[in-house]
């Protein structure tokens, strides 16, 4: 289909009529499944695989099927730094006894809206899915539910939460403190994490707004992957030692001073700061779990986690009729934008998430690079399971 084809059917999709002039802001799309020479990986073998390799270090299946869901997720919608890509460090915190792959959540408090929760040290995808889902009660319950954990590990990308909440046709928020990474506006060393937070709502025809973001320029994921590939970043994502801007993604990886989001001070670099306080304050300040520079440091094996998130379930019949009506035709609208540039339409969150869907859904599956094929070889090998068999 070309990408003018793919384009419409975006739009017919939602089923929402607008006169506009489609050829001429329609373009071609910027997304594509991984280009590079790789055999495409189905969904369903990376599935089976990240689970087997996480059943094969003790995990409870249903426990290693819920992360496998995420990681999946995480790749199919184009985010790979939080997919496949992060599952030697979930096996390694386990054969390392920092995680506990074992474990279930517990409340520890609760009120009709609000729950405190710990996450036992369990897989973080297994406590987010957890508190999500207790959210989601509590709005529908009383119209708003809060949940906020400490005692939990790296939970993926925080738009699976709030896809979560989506789903079942409510506005879902969540957030997660992170290692840190983050050199705060005018510091030399770093004292946030990439703390990202996301917020998803439903809209008319099955239309969404997914906003998921590191508040950070961008997820050290993605300086890893750069690496993974032997690309350099661009210029405001990360400083080196020294605090420089470095294009290097083995010295910023090393270095871990990532920019908040919006770069230097003179780009209002300190709003994304100020935003990676907030998740902070949502997260380590109301959870007491570990938070800032307290918390471990990336890639540290030697200390756990203790990680604080934070979920948020609105249901939107508590206010104005019409929710997902109004939203849908919002969206619509900011899509039919004449775009600045005409080969780069005008997109909503969630819109490059979709069309790298699509693409997937096109090629039967992703694309990994060399390097992380090589890592998945290494980890079948280890821990003895079946590789993972491209179509
Ligand atoms: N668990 C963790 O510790 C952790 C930490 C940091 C980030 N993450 C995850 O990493 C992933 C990547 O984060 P990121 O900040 O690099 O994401 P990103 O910069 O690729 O995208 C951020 C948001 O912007 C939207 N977007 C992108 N291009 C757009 C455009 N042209 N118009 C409108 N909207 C657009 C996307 O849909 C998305 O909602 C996220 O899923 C995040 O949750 C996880």
């Amino acid at each position: 289909m070309t990408s003018i084809a793919r384009s419409v059917s975006l739009f017919k999709r939602f089923q929402i009529a607008r006169d506009v002039q489609l050829i001429s802001i329609i373009r071609k799309m910027s997304t594509k499944i991984l280009d590079i020479d790789t055999p495409i990986v189905p969904l369903t073998d990376a599935h089976r695989f990240i689970s087997d390799c996480m059943v094969a270090v003790g995990t409870p299946k249903k426990y290693a099927d819920i992360l496998a869901d995420n990681l999946t997720a995480a790749d199919y919608r184009g985010h790979y730094s939080h997919g496949m890509n992060r599952l030697d460090m979930y096996v390694r915190d386990v054969q390392g006894g920092l995680c506990d792959c074992k474990a279930t959540p517990s409340v520890i408090k609760e009120t009709p809206a609000t729950a405190w929760v710990t996450g036992n040290n369990g897989l973080g995808a297994v406590v987010g899915e957890f508190c999500m889902e207790l959210a989601i009660k509590k709005a529908k319950s009383v119209g708003i539910g809060m949940v906020v954990a400490k005692e939990s590990n790296h939970y993926g990308i925080a738009g699976k939460y709030s896809l979560q909440a989506i789903d079942q046709g409510v506005l879902g928020m969540s957030f997660t403190n992170t290692s840190p990474l983050m050199a705060p506006t005018r510091a030399k060393g770093s004292a946030l994490g990439t703390n990202p937070l996301s917020l998803g709502a439903p809209a008319a025809g099955g239309d969404s707004f997914v906003l998921d973001m590191a508040t950070t320029a961008v997820a050290v994921g993605k300086i890893e992957f750069q690496k993974r590939k032997g690309q350099p970043i661009p210029e405001g994502w990360a400083q080196d030692a020294h605090g420089k801007i470095t294009t290097d993604p083995s010295v910023a990886y090393d270095a871990k001073r990532l920019m908040p989001l919006g770069g230097s001070e003179i780009n209002s670099g300190y709003k994304g700061y100020g935003l990676a306080a907030l998740v902070e304050i949502f997260c380590g300040m109301l959870g007491g779990s570990a938070y800032g520079p307290n918390i471990r440091k990336w890639g540290d094996s030697s200390k756990k986690a203790d990680l604080g998130q934070c979920f948020i379930a609105i249901d939107p019949e508590c206010f104005a009729p019409g929710f997902q009506g109004r939203l849908g035709d919002l969206l619509c609208t900011l899509r039919s934008m004449q775009p600045a540039d005409p080969a780069k339409p005008v997109l909503v969150a969630g819109d490059p998430e979709r069309l790298h869907m699509e693409d997937a859904d096109r090629a039967g599956g992703v694309r990994y690079v060399e390097d992380q094929l090589n890592t998945c070889r290494e980890l079948a090998k280890k821990l003895h399971v079946k590789p993972l068999v491209p179509a």
